[in-house]
């Protein structure tokens, strides 16, 4: 599930009752064990290791502070002169907790499950940089885009070496596959979208599957890229919810599928929760498919409806299982 450890479970909230988000994501100890939560109580295929896209800005050299409604960045870039101020980084050295996250649940997950990594691709998180936090619009990039695209140019190429060098260094340690999130390139029309994200995500891929471990490319609205997308470097495709997965793999029957029910479909009682599961399953028939919700699990969504979506989804092979034959 995107974002499986979160503020829907309680042991999380117990936890980030006692400290901050981003340090949270910085005490190794800590953030190993609430990437566990989750696999702990539902058993799923992967462990997620708990940061967010935003620590490597961070360690980039920009402030970032994690408030009530969500990321703020005060002082986000606005010209040539804020891009040279970033700079490269070496994990070992300014995220040394990120590695050794890595290297706990690798140790922990053993041959049981999954060590997944992620991070956040070069434009959505030039989103974040420029707008300065969350946005609806994204006019305040979108206007750099048309009147000063040098120095988004010049961001987006740090940002893609930072961020595949980022990565690269947590294969290295013990992750087994690898996300990145580009979750506000479905703002931009396709031929943007050609120019000023896909050419990102795929020096990112480049750079980080050296080492040979499965990418996985998200993007939240994807049906207007699918297309495109498969030409990112990604093994796989992370697809919303707002398309059909039989209309993604006819549209790119090479890849392997991610996804992709609504993340609200687990706020339904758990017996919708439960044939909506089986339905997404039995769309590709099982066939090179990962199950996932189609966006980060909300934090409203009762616990029980995500152990029913993992149970459905380890017990559902598409035949009638006989504990569920009673259900409607
Ligand atoms: O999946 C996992 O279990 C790993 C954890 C994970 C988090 N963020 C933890 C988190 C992952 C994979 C992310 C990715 C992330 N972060 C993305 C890309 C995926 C997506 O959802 O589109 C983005 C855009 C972010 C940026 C971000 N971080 C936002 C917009 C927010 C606020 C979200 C909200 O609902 O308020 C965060 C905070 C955040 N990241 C939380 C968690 C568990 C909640 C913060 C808290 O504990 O208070």
């Amino acid at each position: 599930m995107m974002r499986q450890a979160g503020r829907y479970l309680p042991e999380y909230r117990e936890v980030r009752e006692k400290i901050g988000f981003f340090e949270l994501c910085a005490n190794a100890e800590l953030a190993a064990e609430v990437s566990l939560q989750p696999f702990r109580r539902f058993g799923t295929d992967a462990v997620i290791m708990f940061s967010d896209i935003l620590v490597p800005l961070r360690a980039m050299g920009m402030e970032v502070e994690m408030a009530e409604g969500g990321p703020r960045l005060p002082h986000p870039i606005a010209s040539m002169a804020d891009v040279g101020k970033l700079h490269g980084f070496d994990a070992a050295k300014s995220t040394p907790y990120v590695l050794e996250v890595v290297q706990r649940l690798r140790e922990a997950a053993g041959d049981q499950a999954a060590v997944l990594t992620f991070a956040g691709a070069p434009w959505t998180l030039a989103c974040y940089m420029i707008e300065g936090g969350g946005s609806k619009s994204f006019s305040t990039i979108k206007a750099m885009l048309a009147h000063d695209p040098q120095t988004l140019e010049a961001l987006l190429q740090l940002l893609a070496e930072t961020i595949g060098e980022f990565l690269a260094s947590q294969v290295e340690v013990g992750a087994q596959a690898l996300q990145l999130f580009d979750t506000w390139a479905g703002e931009l029309s396709p031929e943007d979208y050609r120019r000023w994200a896909l050419p990102f995500e795929r020096r990112v891929f480049q750079i980080a599957r050296r080492k040979n471990a499965p990418g996985i490319l998200y993007i939240n609205g994807c049906a207007g890229l699918l297309e495109d997308m498969a030409t990112s470097g990604a093994d796989v495709l992370s697809i919303d919810w707002r398309i059909e997965l039989t209309e993604a793999r006819r549209r790119v029957p090479a890849f392997a599928l991610q996804g992709n029910l609504d993340p609200a479909a687990l706020l339904a009682p758990p017996r919708v929760v439960k044939r909506r599961t089986r339905t997404t399953i039995d769309s590709l028939g099982g066939q090179a498919h990962i199950l996932n919700l189609g966006h980060g699990i909300l934090p409203t969504t009762p616990v029980e409806c995500a152990e029913t979506f993992v149970q459905t989804a380890r017990t559902w092979h598409g035949i009638a299982v006989p504990e569920m034959e009673a259900l409607p």
